[in-house]
């Protein structure tokens, strides 16, 4: 991969591919900016080694190439201009907020519909009039868009410090590794995270599984989940891949013993702390998994706290509702602790899961490393081809 470090940068015009698809408040404001923090090292960088201007390029949710003024930037341009400790305040959505002499932030690319379809007149627009492009947008080196692909074919091309960060860190958790190497995995969508237990079956000892994943791992090893979310159509490979584990020596995948369950998932309604044997039979019908049980937690936390390397995942329960969130509390609070241990090796991934370890205070360091990456970091996991790295090479 070329890296910025090698580039001829001094006096030139700098195109910046960043990830600044940040989470939004209802409201409109920023609910975490840790993606706009994480892009300042490399305008550092470039402002230390005299480029002569520096653009920067984002998305910001799915406008579906239409304007959408609830996914304008100039939000972030002013939270931008805020850490880089710079005077302006922009009120309205523009094509290009000016944060200082230097920096400029473009309005939201995929207003545009050549960025996601990647059209080369929309990358030539976005290289015209630059010198060097600059990817630093790890959390969108999964998809092959104008700003992370077809811009390379215009300009000289290279990863930005945070690229280069979440590749390496990354790539530790894809070598040799220290054991016991636990992987917890959670959320929804088991699609995405299968593929990464098939990666890494030959490496990890320990599969944790939680959140809606595990209802579909539990549905399919025939349990009645009643109304909780399931994928159905990845019920068959779900569980393909549970006995190709079992029957791997020395590998574990955990289901959850115990579940709680409630009527309502969008608040506490008749909770029920539930043994998944009791799930063989369809009694809890009208109810919902929201969250694993005490006794997962506690298995969870005890496999955790013998583990040297650890990868994390999506969420244990619906936690955004806070009575349902235990379980991801306790399994950050577990990683938290582990981190203490000079020994270890922890990479967490996906924007609500790095968000619990946060609000435990951690912050990445040399024991603990929270990725930018959510389907990316996913996907890099899984040992796929991430075009926005590759058009690097
Ligand atoms: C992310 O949040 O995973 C990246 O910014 C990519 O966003 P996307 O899933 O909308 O392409």
């Amino acid at each position: 991969m070329k890296k910025i470090q090698d580039a001829q940068i001094a006096d030139k015009k700098i195109l910046v591919r960043v990830d600044f698809n940040v989470p939004l408040l209802k409201n409109g404001e920023i609910e975490g900016d840790k993606r706009i923090r994480e892009a300042l090292p490399t305008i550092q960088y470039l402002l230390d080694n005299h480029v002569a201007k520096i653009t920067l390029v984002s998305h910001l949710g799915k406008p579906d190439g239409k304007r959408d003024e609830s996914l304008s930037l100039y939000p972030i341009a002013n939270r931008l201009a805020k850490l880089l400790k710079n005077d302006v305040k922009f009120d309205n959505p523009a094509d290009e907020y000016k944060i200082s002499d230097k920096i400029s932030l473009l309005e939201n690319l995929r207003f545009n519909p050549g960025e996601e379809a990647n059209d080369p007149k929309f990358a030539e627009s976005l290289a015209h009039g630059q010198d060097v492009f600059v990817n630093d947008a790890f959390g969108t080196a999964h998809r092959a868009h104008a700003s992370t692909e077809g811009v390379t074919k215009f300009l000289p091309s290279f990863a930005g410090l945070l690229i280069q960060k979440e590749v390496e860190k990354l790539s530790a958790l894809l070598k040799d590794t220290e054991h016991p190497y636990t992987v917890i995995l959670g959320g929804a969508k088991i699609a995405d995270k299968l593929p990464v237990i098939k990666n890494l079956c030959s490496r990890a000892d320990n599969f944790l599984i939680g959140g809606a994943i595990s209802s579909t791992f539990l549905a399919a090893r025939r349990h009645h989940l009643g109304k909780s979310l399931i994928d159905t159509e990845d019920l068959r490979e779900a569980n393909v891949v549970w006995q190709s584990l079992i029957d791997t020596p020395n590998r574990n995948l955990y289901l959850p013993k115990d579940i709680v369950m409630s009527i309502s998932i969008e608040k506490p309604d008749d909770i029920q702390e539930v043994d998944v044997e009791e799930l063989l039979q369809p009694a809890f019908e009208d109810y919902s998994a929201v969250d694993i049980g005490p006794n997962t937690i506690e298995q969870y936390q005890s496999i955790i706290s013998d583990s040297k390397t650890v990868f994390w995942n999506g969420n244990m329960g619906i936690s955004e509702v806070r009575s349902f969130a235990n379980g991801t509390v306790e399994i950050a609070q577990a990683l938290k602790e582990l981190s203490q241990n000079n020994e270890v090796q922890i990479v967490i991934g996906g924007g609500d899961t790095v968000a619990e370890v946060e609000i435990l205070g951690v912050e990445s360091n040399d024991n603990i490393f929270l990725s930018t990456g959510g389907g990316a970091t996913l996907e890099f996991l899984a040992g796929k081809v991430l075009p926005g790295l590759k058009a690097l090479e």
